[in-house]
């Protein structure tokens, strides 16, 4: 970093979410324009897939945040876990390398099983995070007609309205979002987690796109929302979104691998759902 930028009064929260908006837009409207080649994949696993669309929004999203900030650092997604320090993610609460400086993190198309299916349900999400706080983040799901945005000490917001997490107080009550971690559990079940969530609420769902399981907790249209395996690019624009609107996040455990474990919530019914999961032998 040279003299010149060491000395500079680091961006407005809101000025980083008007150019996060634009990232999570380039990347979300190159993905549904060419919805057509949702199937070209680069790399086809037995329950997931790397799309061609992946890398591409990826690009076009990183290449927003560059005009705007050349001296920033950016972790997507789609080079995350090529990086040399990828593994270290695991070491402090969200991104170490991001130390004193400004950090991007992407997830260019969340939810590309939906995605690569034809589904509805896929989001582009943007982040920027600085000595492991959220600054700004923005989570835009096209096909959905949404765009959720936040900043620090802004309100949360879906297409510009204020939104607010549910009153839902019990447990028993509640509508919980889960993922499945198919790469730790290749052959599955056991779905422990999965299992006990499901038998403490009111339902369990699994919508395989992370980033929007949390924006539908910070709208008020479910409750919380757990994962055991999660990385930081699916959860770190929505974990701001969430905390925005008057809910609570919480990082549970770092596994092997950058990977999370992690508790978004209406604060409400965190504790008790947060009793729960520990309560799952961990493997
Ligand atoms: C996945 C989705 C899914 C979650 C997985 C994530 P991706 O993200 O968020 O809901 O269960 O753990 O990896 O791969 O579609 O960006």
């Amino acid at each position: 970093m040279s003299a010149g930028e060491a000395q500079a009064p680091p961006p407005e929260p809101v000025a980083l979410l008007e150019t996060a908006v634009a990232a999570a837009r380039a990347a979300g409207e190159h993905a549904a324009a060419n919805r057509h080649r949702r199937t070209e994949s680069i790399l086809l696993e037995r329950h997931d897939v790397k799309l061609v669309l992946d890398v591409e929004c990826q690009a076009r999203a990183e290449a927003c945040i560059r005009a705007r900030y050349p001296q920033h650092d950016i972790l997507g997604e789609e080079d995350g876990s090529n990086r040399p320090d990828a593994p270290a993610l695991k070491e402090t609460a969200l991104c170490p390398q991001s130390r004193g400086r400004i950090l991007w993190v992407i997830d260019p198309i969340d939810g590309t099983v939906n995605f690569s299916h034809g589904m509805r349900e896929w989001c582009c999400s943007v982040a920027v995070v600085r000595d492991d706080v959220i600054l700004a983040g923005c989570v835009y799901a096209p096909e959905m007609g949404e765009l959720y945005t936040a900043y620090q000490g802004g309100p949360a917001a879906c297409n510009g309205t204020p939104i607010g997490v549910s009153a839902v107080a019990d447990l028993g009550r509640s509508v919980v979002t889960t993922g499945l971690d198919k790469k730790r559990h290749p052959d599955g079940p056991p779905a422990p987690f999965f299992h006990a969530i499901l038998a403490q609420v009111q339902r369990a769902r699994v919508m395989g796109a992370a980033a929007y399981d949390m924006c539908r907790v910070a709208a008020g249209r479910a409750d919380a929302y757990f994962e055991s395996g999660i990385y930081l690019w699916d959860i770190a624009a929505a974990a701001l979104i969430v905390n925005a609107a008057g809910g609570r996040t919480e990082l549970l455990a770092h596994l092997p691998g950058g990977r999370l474990e992690f508790l978004a919530s209406n604060g409400r019914i965190h504790d008790a759902l947060r009793a729960v999961v520990k309560g799952v032998p961990h493997a």
